[in-house]
């Protein structure tokens, strides 16, 4: 929920940044470095501030994946969904940890993140432990031939640690 300090970060990123030849990419990453995401109301703010449409930043901000406009969850699960994953069964890691998230498995091909705010899911294409996969990464921390009980282990932990 978008907050007056939210707002206030977003206004001092925007004028710090604004006078940057090419301002805008450095002013999203600005916002996400600042409060993890890309608020909805940065749209407005960002385009006047820089003499642009709302449509204009806003297709900037969808057009690169590395822009988030929903705040993470307080754990990030990355399930590889590669192919040397995909052959140890990752699809089937992938459908078991969107029913236990309770999250759309199209949606979290995108990520998505649980109810409660404590995981988001999303896919990865590769993390480098092909020879041990399915793999995952829980936080940025690696985990290799991860079936449905290690996954509801380490999610499990992590959760209630959260
Ligand atoms: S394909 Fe999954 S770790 Fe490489």
């Amino acid at each position: 929920m978008p907050t007056d300090t939210t707002d206030q970060t977003i206004q001092n990123v925007v004028a710090a940044q604004k006078h940057l030849p090419g301002a805008l990419l450095p002013i999203l990453h600005g916002i996400q470095d600042a409060l993890g995401y890309i608020p909805e109301q940065a749209v407005g703010t960002i385009a006047q501030a820089l003499n642009l449409s709302r449509a204009e930043v806003h297709g900037v901000v969808t057009f690169y994946h590395h822009f988030r406009t929903e705040p993470q969850g307080r754990n990030v699960v990355q399930i590889c969904r590669a192919e040397a994953c995909q052959s140890m069964g990752a699809e089937r890691l992938w459908a078991h940890a969107c029913t236990q998230l309770g999250v759309d498995p199209e949606q979290a091909s995108h990520g998505a993140t649980t109810e409660d705010g404590s995981v988001t899911l999303k896919p990865v294409y590769c993390l480098g432990l092909c020879a041990t996969s399915p793999a995952l990464a829980l936080n940025e921390k690696v985990h290799a031939r991860v079936d449905a009980d290690t996954f509801d282990r380490l999610v499990g932990t992590a959760r209630s640690a959260a």
